[in-house]
C-alpha cells in the first residue's frame, strides 16, 4: 500500500495551492455534504488552484453511507467526464472520506484523492490509513477497500467551529490512541480542558494522535496483525452503532466507541489484567464526558450477533485487541458468549442502567 502524505496546515488555502500543484490531473472533483458544501466549501472554491472543478454534493450523515449513494458519486464521476487521471478532493467528516476514498478507488479501478477531514473524529482517525467503504446490511463499514489518500489535509482551522459532540466524538479515537501508546499521552488527553478548548494545544494533541495511528498503519497496513490496535473499543462500539442503527437513535461513532473503551477494558481486567484504577478513571471521563447509551438485558443477544459480524473474527469467534496495561496492546483475544453478557451487566451496573 502507498505511504500516504499527511500535511498539517495552518492556512488551507496556501497548502491547496502547493499540494494540487504537485498532481497531474485532467479533471477536478470536490465531493462534500450537505454541511461542507455550505460552510467549507465557500472557503476555497475561489482558489485558482481549483479552477474549474466539478461538485459533487451528498447528503450528510452515516445513514447516507450507503450503496445508493456510492452509486450516485460514480454517476456523477461519470457524467463529468472522469477518468483514471483525474482527481476527486473529499471535503468533510469521516462518512465523506470513506465513501469518497472508496469512490475514487473503484471509478475505472482507481484514481487519484486527496482528504479534507472537516471534522475532529476524520482528523484523527477515518482520514488517515486507507480504510474506505460504506455501510452494507445493516453493518457499518460492511464493505470497501484499503485504498490511501494521495494527500490528506490537516486544517486546525476547522477544529474552532467543532460543536461539543463532534469534538467528543473525535476525542474517543484520540483516547484509545492514548491507552494504545503510552500513559504520559494518555494522561495529557485525561487533563486537557474541554470547557475552555486551547485551539494551539488542540492542534498539537491531533498531530501526535496522527502521528499514533500513522505508526501503527505504517507497520501493518492491511491489518493483519498489530493494527488491530487500532480497533481497541471497536468490536462493542461497533454493535452498539448496529443497534442504535437498527432502533432509529443513531447515535455518533466516538460516543459509540467511547463506551466501547468502557467495555473492552472492562474485559481487559478479566483476562489481561488491565490495572483496575485505571479502568475507574476511564469510566468516570465516559460518564461524565459522553453520558450512557441505554441497553436492557434481553438486548444482550442482538448485539452479541452484531459482534459476531465483526471483521476482526474468524469462524464467528469474536475477537477483542485487550490492553495489559496502558501501551500495552494484546491483539487476538476471544470472550465466550457468557463473558460477553458479564461485559454488558458491568457497563450497566457502572453506567448507572
Ligand atoms: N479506524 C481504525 C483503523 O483505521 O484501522
Amino acid at each position: 500500500m502507498n505511504k500516504q502524505a499527511v500535511v498539517l496546515s495552518t492556512s488551507l488555502e496556501e497548502t491547496l495551492r502547493e499540494v494540487v500543484s504537485q498532481y497531474v490531473f485532467d479533471k477536478l472533483f470536490i465531493l462534500t455534504d450537505t454541511h461542507t458544501a455550505a460552510l467549507c466549501l465557500p472557503r476555497i472554491s475561489m482558489l485558482p488552484a481549483l479552477s474549474g472543478y466539478t461538485e459533487i454534493s451528498i447528503a450528510a450523515g452515516d445513514v447516507h453511507k450507503t450503496l445508493d449513494t456510492l452509486a450516485t458519486v460514480w454517476q456523477k464521476l461519470s457524467d463529468g467526464g472522469a477518468t483514471r487521471h483525474s482527481l476527486l478532493i473529499n471535503l468533510g467528516g469521516g462518512m465523506v472520506t470513506d465513501l469518497g476514498g472508496f469512490a475514487a478507488a473503484t471509478f475505472k479501478r482507481g484514481m487519484q484523492y486527496i482528504n479534507i477531514p472537516t471534522t475532529l473524529l476524520a482528523m484523527v482517525d477515518a482520514s488517515v490509513g486507507g480504510k474506505t467503504g460504506i455501510n452494507f446490511n445493516g453493518l457499518k463499514n460492511e464493505v470497501g477497500v484499503f485504498a490511501p489518500a494521495n494527500t490528506v489535509i490537516l486544517y486546525a482551522g476547522f477544529l474552532e467551529s467543532l460543536d461539543r459532540e463532534n469534538f467528543f466524538s473525535g476525542y474517543a479515537e484520540m483516547l484509545k490512541h492514548g491507552l494504545i501508546s503510552n500513559n504520559e499521552h494518555f494522561n495529557e488527553l485525561l487533563s486537557f480542558d474541554a470547557d475552555a478548548i486551547n485551539y494551539t494545544a488542540l492542534g498539537k494533541l491531533v498531530a501526535h494522535s496522527v502521528r499514533i495511528k500513522e505508526e501503527v498503519v505504517n507497520q501493518d497496513p492491511f491489518e493483519r496483525g498489530i493494527r488491530k490496535a487500532l480497533n481497541l473499543g471497536h468490536t462493542v462500539g461497533h454493535a452498539f452503532e448496529s443497534l442504535a442503527l437498527a432502533e432509529n437513535r443513531a447515535v455518533l461513532h466516538g460516543y459509540a466507541v467511547a463506551w466501547g473503551l468502557v467495555c473492552e477494558l472492562y474485559l481487559s481486567c478479566v483476562k489481561t489484567g488491565f490495572p483496575k484504577e485505571k479502568l475507574r478513571t476511564v469510566v468516570q471521563f465516559v460518564k461524565e464526558s459522553y453520558g450512557l447509551f441505554y441497553i436492557e438485558c434481553d438486548q444482550y443477544e442482538q448485539l452479541y450477533t452484531f459482534m459476531q459480524h465483526d471483521k476482526k473474527n474468524r469462524a464467528g469467534v469474536v475477537n477483542f485487541t485487550l490492553l495489559k496495561d496502558v501501551g500495552n496492546i494484546v491483539i487476538d483475544q476471544t470472550a465466550d458468549k457468557q463473558q460477553i453478557f458479564e461485559m454488558f451487566d458491568f457497563y450497566r451496573e457502572c453506567m448507572g442502567i
